[in-house]
């Protein structure tokens, strides 16, 4: 049973920092963020950094969501809109790729190249080439799991987004997933397998993908 205590709203800056240790914790055994940070002792961290900088990205754009209750993050979502989420080329690089670099090496970099090339491909597939939504950096506090919390705040955001806009070609949202236990979970707000293939970066250990896309709801 969901707890009615939690209120789902836009992230603001404040919450930044507790969503970002929300989601390092929850994707510390996700395999590509494995590839990203391959050593331990150095992942929670980099992946607290790295997501900082990807929800200060998005700010602007409102798309991120987070379920609180009172100051506590207890789960968060990102719903990428079609038109993407605009940053010049300079500001990527003075703000993101260079403290990125400074903070974790070239090694990272470099790592983080091959992950993005090998995401946008992914998408570029699932999304037919055409405008899309991405339903991204999804996670539920731990403790929480399996109460149906992830499930309201997905729903929650889908109806907000994607179906609340039903004109301009209805673009589909799309999604990655590395665990076949989130299919069911997915499937259950509307989402169908698209494509299960296998990643391997680097000749690293290969690892399962499930490309998800979904229509909007009539
Ligand atoms: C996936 C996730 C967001 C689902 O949120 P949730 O609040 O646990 O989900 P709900 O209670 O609404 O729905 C339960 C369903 O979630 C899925 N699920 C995935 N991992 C789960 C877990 N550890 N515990 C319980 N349910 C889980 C299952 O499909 C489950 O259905 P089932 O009970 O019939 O197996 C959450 O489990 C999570 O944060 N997982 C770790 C991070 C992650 O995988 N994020 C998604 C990246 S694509």
């Amino acid at each position: 049973m969901v707890d009615s205590a939690i209120t789902i709203r836009p992230l603001e800056p404040e919450d930044i920092a507790a969503t970002a240790g929300l989601l390092a914790q929850a994707m510390d055994d996700d395999p590509a963020y494995s590839f990203l940070f391959p050593r331990g002792q150095d992942r929670p961290a980099g992946l607290e950094d790295f997501f900082a900088r990807n929800l200060r990205t998005h700010l602007a754009h409102r798309c991120t969501y987070v379920g609180v209750v009172g100051p506590t993050v207890v789960a968060t979502v990102t719903m990428r809109p079609p038109d993407g989420v605009s940053i010049s080329m300079l500001t990527m690089i003075r703000r993101g790729l260079l403290p990125f670099a400074y903070a974790h090496g070239l090694r990272a970099v470099r790592r983080l190249f091959i992950l993005k090339g090998t995401y946008d491909a992914i998408e570029a597939r699932l999304s037919r080439g055409k405008g899309h939504w991405l339903v991204h950096m999804m996670a539920v506090d731990p403790a929480r799991h399996g109460k149906g919390l992830g499930s309201r705040l997905l729903n929650f955001v889908l109806d907000a987004t994607v179906d609340a806009r039903t004109t301009d070609g209805m673009p589909p949202a799309v999604l990655t997933t590395h665990k076949k236990r989130n299919v069911v979970f997915y499937e259950r707000a509307g989402f169908e397998v698209d494509d299960v293939g296998d990643v391997s970066l680097m000749g690293e250990a290969p690892y399962s993908v499930w490309s998800m896309r979904r229509r909007p709801r009539p």
